[in-house]
């Protein structure tokens, strides 16, 4: 079939909505008999930043951990980039999984590595186990890890040791780590809770970028709301593991949002 270019534009009624990256579809979790998520469900677009608001023990990062494998939610289902991973086989789901990739608030790299070394870390998965030490990564995998050292301008501290950055920088190198992983989308368990206001706005402007540039999704577990309010499209709020608020971010209501934290 040939597609002919026309002039005419897409009536309204035609926009096509983005691609739903991840939907969390009714997930509960228990731990030693204690509920600590209760029936969540949420989804993740592409080209989106969602932030996840709520106190401490809310089940933000335990809705996190059910997507990314860290742990396995009791019932419910997840559905990554159109894979349901209950049904899914293990090899499926962890490529399901693996277009996930997951930023952390203590930022695991290896110190003594160059910052380029631990961004290559980040195409493990895509390599046989044989050629992940540094003097056998191979010039694609280097390339591949220095562009993304540059998507987060970074380029310039390629060949320092990764413990020798500031933390801001070595968040930046975390999150170009997450993309040579070749996500689809990137969940960011308090990336910028260790960070000064400064560098918190540069990761989180960051962040927004690879979802409007190159059409990410994100999910971001923030304890700033102003960095929420600021960055995110989508505001989901928890609370005693309950979803109390899932809405644009122009929408999020002060009382609401005050009562997370009461
Ligand atoms: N592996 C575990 N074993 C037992 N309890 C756990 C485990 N992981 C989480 N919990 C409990 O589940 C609840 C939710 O924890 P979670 O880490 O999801 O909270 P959170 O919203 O991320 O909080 P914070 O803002 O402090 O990071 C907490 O009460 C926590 O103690
Ligand atoms: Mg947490």
């Amino acid at each position: 079939m040939t597609i002919t270019a026309t002039s005419t534009s897409a009536p309204e009624t035609e926009r096509v909505e983005p691609e739903v990256l991840l939907d969390v579809r009714a997930i509960s979790k228990s731990f030693g008999g204690r509920v600590v998520l209760n029936d969540m469900s949420m989804r993740v677009h592409a080209g989106e930043v969602v932030a996840f608001l709520g106190a401490n023990g809310s089940g933000k990062s335990t809705t996190l951990r059910a997507v990314n494998g860290l742990i396995e939610a009791d019932s419910g289902d997840i559905e990554i980039t159109g894979v349901r991973l209950n049904e899914a086989s293990s090899a499926r789901k962890a490529e399901a999984r693996r277009a996930a990739a997951t930023v952390f608030q203590k930022i695991h790299l290896v110190p003594r590595r160059t910052a380029l070394q631990n961004v290559c870390a980040g195409g493990f998965s895509r390599l046989p186990a044989w050629r992940s030490i540094p003097p056998l990564f191979g010039d694609e995998l280097k390339e591949e890890a220095m562009a993304c050292l540059e998507r987060v301008g970074l380029a310039d501290r390629a060949h320092d040791k990764a413990g020798s950055l500031s933390g801001g920088q070595q968040q930046r190198v975390a999150i170009a780590r997450a993309l040579c992983q070749r996500p689809r989308m990137i969940l960011a368990d308090e990336p910028v809770s260790a960070l000064d206001p400064r560098a918190a706005d540069d990761v989180m402007r960051l962040l927004r970028q690879l979802a409007v540039e190159e059409g990410l999704g994100v999910a971001a577990v923030l304890h700033q709301p102003q960095l929420a309010r600021l960055y995110a499209d989508r505001v989901i709020g928890l609370r005693d593991g309950h979803l109390v608020f899932d809405c644009p971010t122009a929408e999020l209501d002060d009382t609401e949002l005050a009562a997370l934290y009461l």
